[in-house]
């Protein structure tokens, strides 16, 4: 099978190109290989290549840059993924987009299902619900995946800038009062996997069990850090309350698909915990070491599990799906 990801100097698609690589013939574009700002030349260049499925996981994320772009937040997170859906209409391939929690409102109290209205409250979150009805419009066979607060080895994350607060100053703080779902790459690039080969389409929630604010994101990965001894000393992570901006203070929380939320069969649709991924990232990746870049003379650290009892406070306010 012929895959083409595009987005795959990113977080996500660096991951899923480096995950698909070995079995499949994966051709990875990065920002620097496409804009999708051109939209011209991204249908001609991708006219030109033979493919049966296309994961688009390239978006412009920065959700307040967003807010004062909004032109470009549009042609990239709404019209760039029309044209793909286009293109994969006539080439008939699947395309799979990936989405975001972003594109709801944060006033459900309950983790938000696929059937919810989205109503997003950003300009981020508008572009980014405009680019999944154009894919979803496009074609029956296309899916949307949506994923919430995404971490893993390819790319920094939230955590990876904590931890390199966490070495740089005496105190750290996290806003307390936003809550979501950490998302393991790794783990969704096993489900995105799933999905196509169940020939799954529509909209799905994939995101990984259990919730937290970014507060007892950033005080889990410390204490994690601290057994390891990557950092001198155990640090308690400040609580910051953030209502300067309306995108920051609600919480989204996505209700996982069924799909994984009830594995059928295979472990390749098993919902481990964040923790758990958290852990195996900094288990198995030997990219974690220079992410958190270990000074030379620190001793090998040995992996030791640490269960959700460090996280300080328990996330209280929504239930488990
Ligand atoms: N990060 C999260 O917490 C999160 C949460 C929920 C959903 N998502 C969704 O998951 C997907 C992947 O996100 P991610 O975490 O992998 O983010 P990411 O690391 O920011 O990756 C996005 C990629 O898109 C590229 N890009 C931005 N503007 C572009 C343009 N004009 N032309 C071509 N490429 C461009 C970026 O390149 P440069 O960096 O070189 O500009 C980057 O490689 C996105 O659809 C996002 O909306 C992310």
């Amino acid at each position: 099978m012929r895959i083409v990801i595009v987005g795959a100097g990113g977080r996500l698609g660096a991951a899923l190109a480096r995950v698909y690589a070995p079995e499949f013939e994966v051709r990875g574009y990065t920002h620097a290989d496409i804009d999708l700002t051109s939209l011209d030349r991204l249908r001609e260049l991708l006219r030109a290549v033979k493919f049966d499925l296309l994961i688009n996981s390239a978006a412009l994320t920065n959700v307040d840059y967003c807010e004062v772009h909004r032109d470009e937040a549009f042609i990239i997170n709404a019209e760039a993924p029309r044209i793909l859906a286009e293109l994969c209409d006539e080439k008939n391939a699947k395309l799979i987009h990936i989405s975001t929690d972003y594109v709801f409102d944060g006033k459900r109290r309950q983790p938000y299902r696929e059937e919810d209205e989205a109503i997003p409250i950003s300009v981020y979150g508008e572009s980014k619900r405009e680019g999944e009805i154009h894919v979803l419009r496009a074609s029956g066979q296309h899916l949307v995946a949506r994923a919430s607060w995404v971490f893993g080895p390819d790319r920094a994350s939230f955590i990876d800038q904590v931890i390199q607060r966490a070495r740089e100053t005496s105190a750290v703080a996290a806003v307390a009062d936003k809550f979501s779902t950490p998302t393991y790459t790794l783990d969704l690039a096993r489900w995105l996997r799933a999905a196509w080969e169940k020939d799954l389409s529509g909209l799905l929630h994939l995101v990984n069990r259990g919730q937290c604010s970014w507060q007892q994101y950033a005080q889990y990965a410390i204490d994690y850090c601290h057994q390891q001894q990557l950092l001198p000393r155990r640090m308690s992570v400040d609580e910051l309350f953030d209502d300067t901006t309306r995108t920051l203070t609600v919480s989204f929380i996505l209700a996982p698909s069924d799909f994984i939320r009830f594995p059928m069969s295979s472990a390749s649709s098993s919902r481990p915990s964040w923790t758990i991924s958290l852990l195996q990232r900094e288990s198995k990746s030997s990219l974690s070491s220079s992410m958190y870049a270990i000074p030379p003379d620190m001793p090998a650290a040995k992996f030791r599990p640490v269960g959700p009892s460090t996280i300080t406070r328990p996330p209280v306010i929504y239930s488990q799906p």
